[in-house]
């Protein structure tokens, strides 16, 4: 009998949880602003469009900045908050071109339309754009709107992979935000533009698992050139890009599934991806095909719907870098 009960009370909380996650999906809507700001996608394209002319690495800086906003913590521009202005405006880094593109896009929404856009959207808004001009404008998806700025910014890595993490790992952490392993293949594909630092990888070309030996699923060509760029003991930390393929290192294309496929992957994770039973079978699928962006589109789409706060733990910041309330946590 109690054991009974206890089933049927599982089932009940189990039911219970399901509507809540379901209730907060479906507040994001196409056209969300087309009553209370109209121009809203025509506005920020244009702030975008200024910003990617000027410096067009602001694309990879803000599709990471948009991964690791959703990933801690939900869709709610709570990365914004962290830190003050002033130290965000003083450190010459790679993210800190998105902050300043936000606050320009912030500035000339609330020109137009006060206090109705939230930074969340914006985020959702802008990386959409970026992925459009990095891609040569040969891909735009659809964005739904209607998320709401956070008012907390919680200890922010804590809850991100690291790139040494299996496969299965990985996969874990997206089923947790309702991501299934397919949009993880395809948001990965994300390291098709940017960069990253030489001290992600230095493990696998000068002493993988502690081997003493680079990583013997990296091309031992790869491995050459990217001692050449990431000296094994040296006082700086150098860059790399995370697409290999030079004519397209800074092009949002299908490039970085042919590079995983040929063992040319720079990251731990990314020729992983290749070479796991989870995911091999996709990526070949992908190195092949020419419908990446528009699969990648959808899974940003995906991405985007993680964590959506309500009214209850939400609101519209009337500046990116601050919430409204003075009490709120920071
Ligand atoms: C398993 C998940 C992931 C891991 C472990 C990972 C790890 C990393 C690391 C270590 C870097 C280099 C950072 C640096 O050196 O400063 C990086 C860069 C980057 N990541 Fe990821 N990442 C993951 C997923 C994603 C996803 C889902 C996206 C987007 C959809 C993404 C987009 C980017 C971009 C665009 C860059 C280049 C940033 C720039 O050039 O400024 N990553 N990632
Ligand atoms: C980059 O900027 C962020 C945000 O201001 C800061 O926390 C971080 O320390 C900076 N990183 C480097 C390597 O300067
Ligand atoms: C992927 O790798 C396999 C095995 O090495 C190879 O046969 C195939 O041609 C590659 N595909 C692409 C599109 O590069």
């Amino acid at each position: 009998m109690a054991a009974k009960i206890s089933t049927k009370s599982a089932l009940i909380v189990f039911l219970a949880v399901l509507s809540i996650s379901q209730c907060c999906y479906g507040k994001l809507e196409f056209g969300s602003y087309k009553e209370t700001c109209p121009n809203v996608e025509n506005i920020v394209f244009k702030v975008v469009k200024e910003g990617f002319i000027k410096d067009p690495s602001v694309a990879p800086a803000m599709i990471r900045l948009y991964f690791h906003d959703c990933f801690s913590n939900g869709c709610d521009a709570s990365l914004l908050l962290d830190g003050t202005s002033s130290e965000k405006k003083a450190t010459p880094n790679l993210s800190v071109r998105g902050y300043e593109l936000l606050d320009d896009i912030k500035t000339a929404l609330e020109n137009d339309c006060h206090g109705v856009v939230s930074c969340a959207d914006i985020i959702a808004l802008a990386t959409r754009d970026l992925v459009t001009l990095a891609s040569g404008e040969k891909t735009r998806y659809e964005i739904p709107t209607g998320r709401l700025d956070g008012r907390e910014s919680t200890a922010l890595s804590v809850d991100l992979p690291s790139p040494q993490l299996s496969v299965s790992q990985t996969a874990a952490m997206f089923a947790k935000r309702k991501l299934s392993v397919d949009d993880m293949v395809l948001l990965l594909g994300g390291h098709t533009i940017g960069v990253a630092h030489c001290s992600f990888i230095k493990d696998r070309l000068y002493n993988f698992k502690n081997t003493n030996k680079p990583d013997p699923s990296m091309d031992p060509k790869l491995v050459q050139e990217l001692r050449g760029k990431c000296p094994e003991k040296s006082s700086t930390d150098g860059i790399i890009n995370l697409d290999q393929d030079f004519s397209s290192s800074n092009i949002v294309d299908v490039s970085f599934y042919k590079q995983i496929n040929s063992s040319r992957g720079i990251l731990q994770i990314d020729q992983e991806l290749a070479n796991d039973g989870m995911t091999k079978k996709m990526v070949t699928d992908l190195a092949k095909g020419n419908d990446f962006l528009a699969r990648f589109g959808q899974a940003m789409v995906n991405l985007g719907s993680v964590g959506v706060k309500d009214e209850q733990n939400g609101e519209i910041r009337r500046s990116c870098r601050s919430c409204n309330n003075l009490f709120c946590t920071k």
